[in-house]
């Protein structure tokens, strides 16, 4: 069945089930007036009662604030919790079921993550309004037109040159694991260090508005380390899907029915103290197919705004080909003089910019037509050739015979040839190149909940598509060869609960080298239990385990029944091969500072288990 219509089915059934009137006055005090029942409306400050309630229409409804709607509505105003949650409840209350979905399964799970996030993020914001050592990280913003409502807006802060976060997160008896995990602490042998240091804070939002990461710009005078640092790739932050300000600007987007894509986030800050809030940029790489299915929803219209030296033109072009394969319109703006927006409103000011950005939009093909007509030599006949090839290039990839009379006629003109013989070399150049559009697939990934009662609800969803052809056949791949190991990982899971000595065995094999972290906690709860305990009291241990947890283990104790300790060293071999660790030895060489050697010491310093080892019988 169509989610659609099965989720709207759920709804009506909750909705017809459910006893307003006494689900209401569990909240608030009702009294009945005729038909209906009336009560002081809590979504405003009400004297005298104002809103109704009709048992007949299933609807609530304040006269004075409009507040108004079915009893999910209500519950989910009243309590302050989602549509879907509210939803749950009262089915639960009704015997319905309304399952989780596979995002909100991911956001539980990641939730200590964005918990770290927030509170680190509280830190640096607090640490660059209040700290002395603040003062020149101050004036910098302010110097470069950041006054303090932008940088609260975007919720900029500063990061210690000592390890303030490290301490901060421990006193909140976060793990330095879990720390190292969302990429704020690294370890050098038995340290921990911030791996933010002396640099301005740019918190990174998800597309839902979760903090998932950071960007620190260096600020102090001589610091000739690199411009900018990234959380690298972590569980929550995969550049590839984020857009810097998109949550916020989702209304913005909507409304004015056009997004504006940037190439960094100081030209966002700008173009948004110039009024053009439907502003948004990829983190320092190249746009994805993700990015642009993410505001795809929201609007067909896109500007480029990219800088206009030789990269931004280049990743200009690159933008234009796969929003044009996506059926986005496109236009253009080029800020003069190869520079970015944030340097145009610093010379220009922000009425400037507002005016550029608006006012001087080309049309991609027209961007195109006059950035290679620039470099022709229409005397020349290999040049005018190529330019001809270029032109068909993209006339192709936008498929519109509008634009394709237009620039056909312009295009004859220029080359001083007829419509009809050009004409005919377009037909021809069309047979021969055929333009593939994206057609966005499902997410093919494994997911471990796959047997759990996990029901795909079509919310957004920007993890949902993966919408290349080759990224489907890699993620497929992939996701075959990630099958294998977390098949592993659940049998030694299974083979360290039934027996202490197994678990003894995994843990000095494998150390941390889980590759889901679920699994890893499993494991660490459990050698934690066997400290002091020789075998596992289901009840006594369950009781150490998280909702989530315990329905993975119940899972693969009913499931891995079969498996044969034998096979112990097979499997975490296999765990072991896990490309997810060859990832991290890449990152090593690119001079981040989590190496396997790093994360072994922290694992056998932190837990100092001291348990004897005893032969297995
Ligand atoms: N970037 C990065 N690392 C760098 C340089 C750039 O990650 N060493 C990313 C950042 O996300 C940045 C974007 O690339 O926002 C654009 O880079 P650039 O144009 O160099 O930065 P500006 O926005 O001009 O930053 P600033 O004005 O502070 O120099
Ligand atoms: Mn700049």
């Amino acid at each position: 069945m169509n989610n659609n219509i099965y989720n709207n089915n759920l709804k009506n059934e909750i909705i017809s089930k459910a006893d307003i009137v006494s689900i209401i006055s569990s909240y608030v005090k009702l009294e009945k007036k005729g038909a209906n029942y009336i009560g002081l409306c809590p979504f405003h400050d009400d004297k005298n009662p104002s809103m109704s309630v009709s048992p007949t229409k299933r609807v609530f409804k304040c006269f004075s604030c409009n507040t108004g709607g079915d009893v999910i509505t209500f519950v989910s105003k009243f309590k302050n919790i989602s549509y879907r949650d509210a939803m749950r409840e009262i089915g639960a209350s009704l015997g319905i079921n309304v399952a989780v979905t596979k995002k909100e399964l991911e956001m539980q799970k990641n939730k200590k993550y964005y918990d770290i996030m927030n509170d680190a993020s509280t830190f640096y914001s607090f640490f660059l309004n209040h700290a002395d050592d603040a003062k020149n990280a101050r004036n910098y913003l302010h110097e470069r037109g950041l006054n303090d409502d932008i940088i609260k807006r975007f919720n900029i802060g500063l990061s210690s040159d000592n390890d303030e976060i490290y301490k901060l997160l421990l006193s909140k008896n976060y793990l330095p694991l879990d720390m190292m995990q969302v990429g704020l602490v690294t370890s050098f042998g038995s340290n921990y260090k911030d791996y933010f240091r002396n640099r301005i804070i740019f918190p990174i939002t998800d597309l839902d508005g979760n903090i998932c990461g950071f960007s620190g710009r260096r600020y102090l005078v001589g610091d000739e380390s690199s411009k900018y640092m990234n959380t690298s790739e972590t569980i929550i932050f995969k550049k590839g899907q984020i857009l810097y300000n998109y949550h916020d600007a989702i209304p913005k987007i909507k409304g004015e029915n056009r997004v504006f894509l940037f190439e960094g986030f100081m030209d966002v800050i700008a173009a948004c103290r110039a009024s053009v809030e439907n502003s948004i940029a990829s983190m320092g790489t190249a746009l994805t197919f993700d990015q642009i299915n993410a505001f795809k929803r929201l609007t067909k219209n896109v500007t480029v705004c990219y800088d206009s030296d030789e990269a931004g033109i280049n990743a200009t072009l690159r933008a234009i080909e796969m929003l044009a394969k996506s059926e986005m319109e496109i236009n253009c703006v080029t800020i003069p003089d190869g520079k970015d927006s944030d340097e145009f409103i610093k010379k220009n000011g922000e009425k400037a910019l507002n005016d550029y950005l608006l006012n001087h939009q080309v049309s991609a093909m027209d961007f195109v037509y006059d950035l290679y007509l620039k470099n022709t030599n229409l005397n020349d006949l290999a040049s005018a050739e190529n330019f001809k090839n270029i032109v068909f290039k993209y006339l192709n990839l936008f498929n519109s015979n509008l634009i394709q009379e237009r620039f056909l006629n312009k295009l004859k003109d220029q080359l001083n040839i007829s419509y009809d013989a050009l004409f005919d070399d377009y037909q021809l150049f069309k047979s021969n190149h055929q333009v593939d559009k994206q057609v966005p697939l499902k997410n093919q990934n494994y997911n471990q909940n796959d047997n759990l009662n996990v029901e795909e609800f079509p919310s957004f969803d920007p993890y949902e598509n993966q919408d290349q052809q080759l990224y489907k056949q890699q993620s497929n791949i992939a996701s075959y060869e990630k099958k294998a190991y977390i098949k592993s990982e659940r049998k030694l899971i299974y083979a360290a609960y039934m027996d202490k000595v197994n678990c003894l065995e995994i843990d000095s094999k494998l150390k941390y080298a889980y590759v889901l972290d679920e699994n890893r906690n499993i494991l660490y709860k459990m050698l934690e239990y066997y400290q002091s305990r020789e075998k596992i009291i289901e009840e006594e241990f369950n009781k150490l385990l998280t909702e989530e947890e315990l329905l993975t283990l119940k899972d693969i104790l009913k499931k891995e029944k079969s498996f044969d300790f034998d096979y112990i060293e097979d499997c975490i071999k296999k765990v072991k091969d896990y490309p997810i660790f060859k990832g991290i030895e890449s990152e090593k060489n690119n001079g981040q500072k989590r190496s396997l050697e790093d994360l072994d010491d922290l694992i056998t310093k932190k837990k100092k288990i001291t348990i004897k080892k005893t032969k297995r019988s």
